[in-house]
């Protein structure tokens, strides 16, 4: 029998909609092709609904979402909301409710796509981003004391457990080592200042190590690491690193791999459901105007069904988004690539079908 999978669908705020439309075009064309079937569930969360209903996620959601095979979410993020209440109240709470505990973001160069840096092409722009994904700082923990006043005290603190620690680590292993590529995993961290958090990752990075003798271990300081990746990124195969760390050396990744426009990711649970996103945001300038760059989400659609063990499939999306960045589009960047977003998604839909 043909395997069908439920995927719950958010497409949220913004471009997310979109996007998201482009997404669903293309699994439908490859699901089609390659015999499985899914039906999409919509899930209607977001800014809009904060501002018209006061709700954020309502109760009984994310009991809901557990029983879907995937989550396939757009953007989250409205200009009309003051930061930090969608972010947290949604994005956040899916990935820590979740245990979505793994950030899984690919960095790739694709042929025919421009890159920033000088003389850097496909060929050096190839490695992933394991991001720890339900700690760090992002776990709201600490507090303020006497707000609003000269003495006011603000702290945040980085909470890293050893078993959260390590089952990231673990995945990271595993992901190198089934990746096949250079065989290298390069923990990224701050030994030098964060002498608690970073040397509680270095000893369990250290141990984990003993158990795959064929994978080659590096360490790098995260800032040293920004500079590595503009100069020599061609040297990293898989960094695995922590929540806050991960958040911002993946926005530098997506720049050198064409832009916002091409950067998808996977929040990873493994032993429960996975979020697939493009990592992008809701654009709020482009909303509504077919002009937003939909590759991302496609590719994040992609990682999906690879997800999902459909991996034939997600290799053809990968396929076809190459052939449509090598023959069709001038830039990847909102409103610049010489084409709407609804004829990029079906290009790619065309390219699948050849
Ligand atoms: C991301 C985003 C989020 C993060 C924000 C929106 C909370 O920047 O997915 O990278 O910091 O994780
Ligand atoms: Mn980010």
């Amino acid at each position: 029998m043909a395997k069908n999978y439920s995927i719950a669908v958010i497409p949220g705020d913004g471009i997310g909609p979109e996007v998201i439309a482009e997404g669903i075009k293309v699994l439908q064309a490859v699901s089609q092709k390659n015999g499985f079937t899914f039906n999409a569930d919509y899930f209607d969360i977001g800014g809009e609904r904060y501002l018209k209903t006061g709700e954020v996620l309502p109760d009984g959601m994310i009991d809901k979402l557990k029983k879907y095979h995937a989550i396939y979410l757009g953007a989250i993020g409205h200009p009309d909301v003051k930061p930090g209440i969608l972010e947290k109240g949604i994005l956040l709470r899916l990935r820590f409710e979740l245990d979505q505990y793994i950030n899984l973001r690919p960095v790739k160069l694709y042929p025919g796509v421009e890159c920033p840096l000088k003389d850097k092409g496909p060929e050096h722009i190839d490695f992933v981003v394991v991001r720890e994904n339900t700690e760090g700082v992002y776990t709201g923990a600490g507090g303020v004391f006497k707000k609003g006043t000269p003495d006011e005290v603000a702290v945040q603190e980085s909470i890293n457990t050893r078993k959260g620690v390590e089952r990231c680590i673990r995945y990271a292993f595993e992901y190198c080592k089934k990746r096949k590529k250079m065989n290298k995993l390069t923990l990224c961290g701050k030994t030098n200042v964060l002498t608690y958090a970073f040397d509680l990752w270095e000893r369990t990075f250290n141990e984990v190590a003993k158990e795959y003798p064929d994978v080659q271990t590096d360490y790098t300081h995260v800032d040293a690491l920004t500079m590595w990746l503009v100069k020599n990124p061609e040297w990293f195969d898989v960094i695995v690193t922590d929540n806050m760390f991960g958040d911002i050396i993946t926005d530098l990744g997506a720049m050198i791999q064409g832009g916002m426009g091409i950067a998808a990711g996977g929040n990873i649970s493994p032993e429960g459901v996975s979020m697939f996103e493009p990592i992008g945001g809701s654009a709020p300038k482009y909303t509504g105007k077919n002009m937003i760059n939909p590759l991302a989400a496609i590719c994040a659609a992609g990682m999906m069904l690879e997800h999902l063990g459909e991996e034939k499939s997600g290799n053809e999306i990968e396929k076809a988004v190459i052939q449509v960045t090598t023959k069709h589009l001038k830039s990847l960047a909102a409103g610049q690539m010489g084409h709407t977003t609804t004829e990029v998604g079906d290009f790619v839909v065309k390219y699948m079908q050849e």
